[in-house]
């Protein structure tokens, strides 16, 4: 038999349970049908908090982290762990980006109007918008990405999609708003049926993208997926080889986590990526939060 809910109220039954799915927290849950949008609740909500209080910690995610009294820029307040950042680079030691050099006064803006309406690659023939990237120009963290979607072509804004909204959800848990980092992508044109981007257009488009991290000067950079992590750190190890390990990158910090897209299809990763982003608040000087008494 259907539930007997008011439509508002199975509304919002169905957005708190996929919050907490795309948290990991998929103990009350049938999986989804393959393509499906929907899912099928098994349990009625007076179940959420017994279910809650017997998640495993690492995946307990706080439903939102406490806000840091944060700026955009906040003041260590905790040691960062004793990380060795390394270099990474297996392809002749030198980064793709080593031979760009850093361009005197280079702004954001600039590095806009360089693109302009780009047609540099044949990523241009398909696109709708150009998706350069969005948050704090002066944000300590810069999330970086692979490429634009179909909803980000349409919107002109990454990460605003499915994996995006699980991305935010990532940077709230952190205790941070998206306003407060900057988000971009290896390529800022759609690849055509969300395939991956190829080595040309990557060439083409990427020192765009080293110049908006030259220019955001961030503290730590978060590479979401292997083609941000390879690309970056110009090596073609898998992403799992170095996952959650603090990198180098020209100096700053550098960290290579599963990308939000993997995460909707492997939930269970979330725990592995939310240890990762517990090591970038740290370095940050971000407030963990408390764990729960078990
Ligand atoms: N996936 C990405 O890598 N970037 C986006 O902007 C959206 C989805």
């Amino acid at each position: 038999m259907p539930p007997r809910f008011s439509p508002s109220l199975q509304q919002k039954i169905e957005d708190r349970l996929r919050f907490y799915e795309d948290l990991g927290i998929r103990l009350f849950y049938k999986d989804r049908e393959p393509g499906s949008a929907g899912f099928i609740p098994e349990a009625a909500p007076s179940t959420f908090s017994a279910t809650a209080a017997v998640l495993p910690e690492e995946i307990a995610l706080p439903k939102a982290a406490p806000k840091s009294a944060a700026t955009p820029r906040p003041a260590p307040t905790a040691k960062p762990a004793a990380a060795v950042p390394i270099v990474l680079s297996d392809a002749g030691g030198t980064s793709l980006f080593e031979s760009v050099e850093k361009i005197a006064d280079d702004t954001l803006l600039k590095i806009r109007e360089d693109l302009g309406d780009c047609t540099r690659c044949k990523l241009h023939k398909g696109r709708n918008k150009i998706v350069f990237g969005d948050g704090n120009p002066k944000a300590q963290l810069v999330f970086v990405g692979e490429g634009p979607g179909a909803d980000e072509d349409m919107q002109g804004l990454p990460f605003v999609g499915r994996a995006g909204k699980l991305l935010t959800q990532m940077i709230e848990a952190m205790g941070l708003q998206r306003g407060d980092v900057y988000i971009c992508n290896v390529v800022k044109c759609r690849p055509p049926d969300n395939r991956q981007p190829e080595p040309d257009e990557v060439t083409t488009c990427s020192p765009y993208l080293l110049r908006q991290i030259d220019v955001i000067q961030p503290k730590v950079i978060v590479c979401l997926g292997a083609t941000a992590a390879k690309t970056i750190l110009n090596t073609t190890r898998g992403i799992s080889q170095f996952r959650g390990e603090w990198l180098e990158w020209r100096g700053r910090k550098l960290m290579a986590t599963y990308h939000p897209a993997y995460l909707l299809r492997n939930p269970p990763a979330k725990a592995d990526v939310w240890k990762d982003l517990q090591k970038v608040m740290l370095e940050l000087g971000l407030p963990l939060p408390k764990k729960s008494k078990s």
